[in-house]
């Protein structure tokens, strides 16, 4: 569906994720026709360029981060739609450029890719000069704050010039097919839901491994590490997609609501039921202290955790929640360990195992769920228990496989101003307040994280996080 002509201003467009993701993103939906023709994507940052060197640009970042070739019959086109403004963030130059350029009766979005210590200059020269207004979208990029006070305080800053309706924070993990899929899988069914509770549920595991490391971002990364970077915002919009009561409705603020209590009612972390990692150098691969580039630190870039939803739903189901860098695989997914049968009706045959349903979020997007089955054979009643293997490009045919990128759908949604998909932010607030805590424990302590060797499955202490509840982790694999 086409959304409505827009103008679409990019502060930050000679950024990386301006290349990476926003103007990728932008050309692959022009590209399935959903941006009208008229519309036009302003770049501004502070390089002097002229329109042209803006597209040419453009081009090349598309071209390197995409499979697009610069002859697609589209891409001139594309171009043709893009303009750009040199500003100053902190001055008056260039802003009233930018008010000339903005076309009345076109939605207007402004898209903060840049330091979040730039947030409160620019909104309020939007406001001032006029280019911005009560119908405006802004969209503003992690990380929101570094804990509960400077989210706060971002939150009081954009809320001088605007409403909470025109604010879209991005978790680019909710733009994920597969995450959005989290919510269809368990409120489009009738199968799962009377299940989904601490009656039937003994744990959960949610893995977000990554193969990647941190050189090149060392000086973010260090400052943040793995409960920053990825638990405060990732990990905790999965858990809550997975933990959240039904919303009445699948509208913005119905889902936020729902989210928001999942938050609320996380138990404060005990430092035994944590453990972190820092990945050490293993034959050619780089240990997490030179890729850092700062010997002495003390930053995780893994993390295992056990957590504990105070509610009716959950009381007595942990959430074992696991995430890092330089492991062996990269692999997102969601494992729900059912209990096992209350009573066994097969005497020597073989205890029936718990059922397991797996959601693989990347690569290999799908679901699996483990089920018990009698072993073929006139030997009597023998179980086995065997995958029903089901891999969403195979179930949807060819269009199955084709995933968009999450910044596509959640570009589009600003536009149409849509803000299911975006973290509202009493919601923010509240996930600082629960990682807060944790985090503060450990900056006051002396300990080092648990080394790795890059490329295996986290430290060791990791496993006994699980062992001493009887419990073991999944294999981490491809
Ligand atoms: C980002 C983090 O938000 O998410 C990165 O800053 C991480 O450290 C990335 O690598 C993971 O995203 P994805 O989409 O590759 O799973």
């Amino acid at each position: 569906i086409p959304v409505d002509d827009f103008d679409l201003v990019i502060f930050g467009a000679t950024g990386d994720l301006a290349h990476r993701k926003i103007l990728p993103g932008l050309f692959r939906r022009f590209e399935a026709g959903q941006i009208p023709p008229t519309s036009r994507i302003i770049g501004a940052a502070r390089t002097e360029q002229s329109d042209d060197d803006f597209r040419a640009e453009t081009a090349r970042a598309i071209c390197e981060y995409t499979s697009v070739r610069k002859e697609h019959p589209q891409l001139a086109e594309f171009l043709g739609l893009l303009g750009y403004v040199s500003i100053d963030a902190k001055g008056d130059g260039g802003w009233q450029e930018l008010k000339d350029r903005m076309r009345p009766g076109a939605v207007h979005a402004f898209y903060f890719s840049v330091a979040p210590s730039l947030f409160g200059d620019i909104a309020e020269r939007l406001a001032s000069h006029g280019i911005a207004d009560n119908d405006s979208r802004i969209v503003v990029e992690k990380p929101f704050g570094r804990d509960r006070a400077s989210a706060r305080a971002l939150n009081a800053t954009l809320a001088q010039h605007f409403d909470e309706h025109q604010i879209y924070r991005i978790d680019h993990y909710l733009g994920k097919e597969t995450v959005q899929n989290l919510m269809a899988v368990r409120f489009a069914n009738v199968l799962f839901e009377p299940l989904w509770n601490a009656q039937f549920i003994d744990h959960v595991q949610i893995t977000v491994a990554e193969t990647v490391g941190v050189a090149g971002r060392g000086s973010y990364y260090d400052k943040s590490g793995a409960i920053r970077d990825m638990v405060q915002n990732h990990m905790m919009q999965l858990l809550c997609l997975i933990a959240m009561e039904p919303p009445y409705h699948f509208d913005p603020d119905a889902v936020r609501d729902e989210k928001l209590k999942v938050i609320r009612a996380l138990e404060p972390v005990a430092p035994a039921d944590i453990v972190r990692g820092q990945y050490q150098a293993d034959g050619t691969d780089s240990g997490y202290l030179e890729d850092a580039e700062n010997p002495e630190s003390r930053t995780e870039s893994y993390v295992a955790m056990k957590v504990r939803i105070s509610n009716w739903r959950w009381q007595g189901t942990p959430f074992y929640l696991r995430t890092g860098k330089k492991l062996r695989a990269r692999t997102s997914e969601i494992a729900i360990t059912f209990k096992e049968p209350p009573h066994s009706i097969f005497d020597d045959s073989g205890v029936p195992k718990a059922n397991e349903l797996v959601i693989r979020l990347q690569p290999n997007e799908g679901m699996n769920m483990k089920v018990m089955i009698k072993e073929p054979g006139p030997g009597g009643m023998r179980l086995v228990q065997v995958p029903l293997d089901m891999s969403f490009a195979d179930a949807l045919g060819p269009d199955g496989a084709d995933m968009p990128d999450a910044y596509e759908r959640l570009i589009m949604d600003v536009i149409r101003g849509n803000q299911t998909l975006f973290m509202r932010g009493d919601e923010v607030e509240a996930a600082w307040a629960w990682t807060d805590p944790i985090i503060e424990a450990w900056e006051d302590g002396k300990r080092r994280p648990e080394p790795y060797d890059a490329g295996s499955s986290g430290p060791d202490e990791a496993l006994r996080l699980m062992h001493r509840d009887n419990r073991r982790w999944r294999e981490i694999r491809a």
